[in-house]
C-alpha cells in the first residue's frame, strides 16, 4: 500500500489493570485480538507498527515492536512517547476508565462485612491523541455500545477528535470482545457510514486498514 507504506501505525490493544493492593487487580475481558489483527494488518500494508499492549496472551507478531504495559497510567505514557512520530493511532484497547484511588500496599484484610474501594477516572488514552493531534496525522478508535449506540459513537468521534470509528455491540452473536469474529459499522468524520457485515477480526482489520489509508490518501490527515 503505498499510502501506508513507511507510516509509522501506533495501536492499543488488549486491557488494562488496575492495582487494588499487590495481588489483586480490576480488568476486563478484552483479549486483546482485535488489536493484534489491526497490528498484523497495517504491518502487511507497509507500515512500521508499535503495538501499546496491556496484558493478552497473544505471541507479539513478527516485524511488530510490543510494548508491554499493564495500567492505564502506563499505556498512556508509553502512548504519549511516541505521539510525535506517530502518523495514525489506533485505539484498540479495552482502558479501564477507573482505578483505584489508592493501591494498598500488600494485602488488603478480609474482615467487615462490607468494603468500599473509592475509584479515580483514568486518562482517555486516544481523547489525549485526539486533542494534540497536527496536520497529516490520524486517529482512530473503537466504540463498544449498546446494539442501539450508533449516535453514541458519532459522540465520541468528535468528542475525542477522532477521524474514524469503529463501532461495534456486545449484543449480537460473534460481535465484541473475546472471539475471533466481529461486526464493525466503520463511521468517517464526513458522516460516511459503512456497515460491515460479520468476518473474521483479521478481515475486519483489513477493511479498517483500507478506509484509513483511503481517508490518509484523500486528506492527508487533518488540518
Ligand atoms: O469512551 P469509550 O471508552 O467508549 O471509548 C472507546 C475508545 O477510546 C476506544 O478506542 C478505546 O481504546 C479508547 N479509550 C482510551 N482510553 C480510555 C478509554 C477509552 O484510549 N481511558
Amino acid at each position: 500500500d503505498p499510502i501506508l507504506s513507511g507510516k509509522h501505525v501506533v495501536v492499543t490493544a488488549g486491557p488494562t489493570r488496575e492495582k487494588i493492593d499487590g495481588v489483586r487487580f480490576i480488568s476486563n475481558y478484552s483479549s486483546g485480538r482485535m488489536g493484534f489483527a489491526i497490528a498484523r494488518a497495517a504491518y502487511r500494508r507497509g507500515a512500521r507498527v508499535t503495538l501499546i499492549a496491556g496484558p493478552v496472551q497473544l505471541p507479539t507478531p513478527e516485524g511488530i515492536v510490543c510494548i508491554k504495559v499493564e495500567s492505564a497510567r502506563e499505556m498512556d505514557e508509553a502512548a504519549r512517547a511516541l505521539y510525535e512520530g506517530t502518523d495514525i493511532f489506533i485505539g484498540a484497547a479495552a482502558v479501564a476508565d477507573y482505578r483505584p484511588l489508592e493501591a494498598v500496599e500488600g494485602k488488603l484484610k478480609k474482615g467487615a462485612e462490607t468494603m468500599a474501594v473509592q475509584l479515580q477516572l483514568n486518562p482517555d488514552i486516544l481523547a489525549g491523541f485526539g486533542a494534540q493531534k497536527k496536520a497529516g496525522q490520524l486517529a482512530v478508535g473503537f466504540a463498544l455500545e449498546t446494539a442501539g449506540g450508533l449516535l453514541n459513537a458519532k459522540g465520541k468521534l468528535e468528542s475525542k477528535n477522532l477521524d474514524l470509528i469503529a463501532f461495534n455491540t456486545f449484543e449480537q452473536p460473534g460481535s465484541g470482545f473475546e472471539g475471533d469474529t466481529n461486526r464493525l459499522t466503520l463511521i468517517e468524520r464526513n458522516g460516511r457510514t459503512d456497515a460491515l457485515p460479520l468476518m473474521t477480526k483479521d478481515e475486519a482489520a483489513g477493511k479498517l486498514l483500507e478506509a484509513v489509508s483511503r481517508i490518509m490518501g484523500a486528506e492527508g490527515g487533518n488540518a
